[in-house]
């Protein structure tokens, strides 16, 4: 058994930011982080438009950023977590310029900031169009220079250590003492005793098969926070990004930034028409809902595949400045955005639910924290403001700090049992794993999409439930895998997904079932 006083799940934004904070301020602590991918591997590293802060105070202000964010979120965001956090905005900033990560400037030396959809104003810093890769890259330097934060990559969480696994506890009574820890190179189990254990282990972008997020995005913190009966909220918001890049073998997802549209591009269908003009006022850059709705039904009235992102018009050369990895992309896919139009389609992106967190952070299990992805802070509503996530992560990693300076928490004195898996053989059909997956990230797909109805969400819940039931058996007498237990762990996602959606009787941002509309 490895003990700490910290044990952090996932090296993000979220996980990096509490743990670099942590260890400096208290360098006779230890802090662990597992990692489930190579260190870096994260949605954080994909993060292209940037980091939604208030910083032109001459034309921008906290009110407006405030108002943008509960617009977006229509009517279900927590007024109080919206105030708290994009006042922070400018602190957090700070400290990341601190630990060295560089945002572009302008010909004046002041933040080149970036617009995106729901934004009232320029108020996006950003590092060219991977803003995720620089902050990733920043933090992880940092973290490395501190001796009292060991990074183990390769290394999966299990599951949270509960009352559930010790004898003679009180199982009604929710407390953590860190997970089981699945270490992917030599296939062996540990047991990771923590005071604290903080869940920061992103989305779950992969639940869908057409998603913009890395394959690690498979909900594990979620699951995970679920099985050890955490309370879990808002899982039917889930938001779809409008511009995904169309591939036609549907393999790939790669992101064409919301900055996009901020820079100036425009939408059009295959007749060449500007459709966005005729849902909202803001045209292109209406919020992530609104346009991703539009996207969905143009598609559904033409029978196309795709629509159009049309930059043609915009200044060549101040584009490839600002988005040179995806004027790249599109080069490699023979597409010449000074004269091609760039197909695109929606695709799964972010969860705006999660597991339920106070201010501080806190779980409804005692010693259980989470920040970032994973979580439902009450930031988001029904639907994210763009770019507002990056923040949130920021913001909750510092209050979870902050919560953790105040109160120490002491090794409890428990005796853990090792893992069991007793009874288990090495699998031998790895191929019913793969059928599994298609089948459930099909049936999200067309069942659980953009616009949901209450026929297909209860098809979904049925063909759920028999894919949950078989790989359960499949889970009880097999030896631990890395995918076995991410499947798991995304059916139990999906389970919340359906069944949350299934709860709400009103259409709410990214949330659209047909039978909710009046008649
Ligand atoms: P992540 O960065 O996803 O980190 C999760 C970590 O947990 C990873 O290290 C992962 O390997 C690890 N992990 C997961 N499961 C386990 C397990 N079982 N055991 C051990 N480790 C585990 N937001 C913005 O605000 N601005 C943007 O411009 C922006 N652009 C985006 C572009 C793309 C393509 C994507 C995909 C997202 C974007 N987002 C953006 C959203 C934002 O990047 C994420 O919400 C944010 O980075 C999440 O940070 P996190 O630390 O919570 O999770
Ligand atoms: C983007 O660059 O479009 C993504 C921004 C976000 O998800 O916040």
């Amino acid at each position: 058994m490895v003990t700490t006083n910290y044990l952090v799940i996932g090296s993000g934004v979220a996980g990096l930011t509490f743990s670099v904070k942590i260890a400096e301020k208290f360098p006779e602590r230890k802090v662990i982080i597992v990692t489930k991918a190579n260190e870096d591997e994260s949605n954080t590293k994909y993060a292209q438009g940037g980091v939604a802060i208030v910083l032109d105070k001459e034309n921008d202000s906290f009110k407006k950023h405030i108002k943008d964010t509960l617009i977006a979120g229509d009517g279900l965001c927590k007024e109080d977590v919206v105030k708290m956090v994009i006042k922070e905005g400018p602190e957090r900033l700070e400290e990341l310029l601190l630990w060295g990560a560089n945002f572009d400037l302008d010909a004046e030396g002041e933040f080149d900031l970036g617009k995106e959809g729901g934004h009232s104003e320029y108020r996006v810093v950003h590092h060219k169009d991977i803003t995720g890769y620089e902050i990733e890259r920043a933090l992880l330097m940092r973290a490395h220079q501190l001796p009292n934060i060991t990074i183990l990559p390769h290394h999966f969480a299990l599951d949270l250590i509960t009352n559930h696994h010790i004898e003679g506890a009180d199982p009604e009574e929710l407390k953590c003492y860190g997970a089981y820890v699945f270490d992917q190179e030599t296939g062996e189990i540990s047991t990771i005793k923590a005071n604290s254990t903080l869940l920061a282990a992103g989305g779950i972008g992969c639940v869908y098969g057409h998603t913009t997020n890395p394959v690690i995005a498979t909900g594990d913190g979620i699951a995970m926070a679920y099985r050890a009966k955490a309370r879990i909220k808002d899982m039917e918001f889930v938001q779809f990004h409008p511009t995904a890049l169309y591939d036609a073998k549907g393999e790939s997802s790669f992101l064409i930034s919301e900055a996009v549209r901020g820079f100036g591009a425009y939408l059009r269908n295959g007749e060449g028409e500007r459709f966005m003009l005729k849902y909202d006022d803001r045209a292109e850059l209406a919020s992530r809902d609104i346009v991703s709705q539009s996207i969905d039904r143009e598609l559904k009235k033409s029978g196309a595949s795709h629509v159009f992102l049309d930059c043609t018009h915009l200044d060549f050369q101040a584009f490839i400045k600002h988005f040179p990895n995806i004027y790249q992309k599109c080069l490699d896919n023979h597409i010449d955005i000074k004269t091609d139009w760039i197909p695109v389609v929606p695709a799964s992106h972010y969860l705006c639910g999660g597991i339920k967190v106070s201010k501080k952070g806190k779980t409804t299990i005692d010693n259980l924290f989470a920040c970032g992805e994973c979580t439902r802070t009450g930031l988001h509503g029904a639907n994210r403001l763009a770019s507002n996530s990056l923040l949130e992560a920021l913001v909750y990693a510092h209050n979870i700090y902050k919560y953790h300076v105040k109160h120490e928490y002491k090794s409890a004195d428990v005796d853990i049992p090792d893992w069991n898996d007793e009874g288990t053989a090495i699998t031998k059909e790895h191929v019913l794993i793969q059928h599994n997956l298609k089948e459930l990230q099909a049936l999200m797909r067309n069942y659980v999409g953009i616009v949901r109805s209450n026929q297909r969400l209860n098809r979904a819940k049925k063909r759920l439930e028999l894919i949950h039931d078989e790989v359960e058996a499949f889970y009880k007498e097999s030896k631990i895998t890395s995918s076995l237990c991410e499947l798991r762990n995304m059916i139990n996602v999906a389970h919340l997904i359906v069944s949350q959606s299934l709860e709400r009787k009103e259409n709410k941002g990214g949330y659209f079932n047909i039978d909710n509309v009046k008649k």
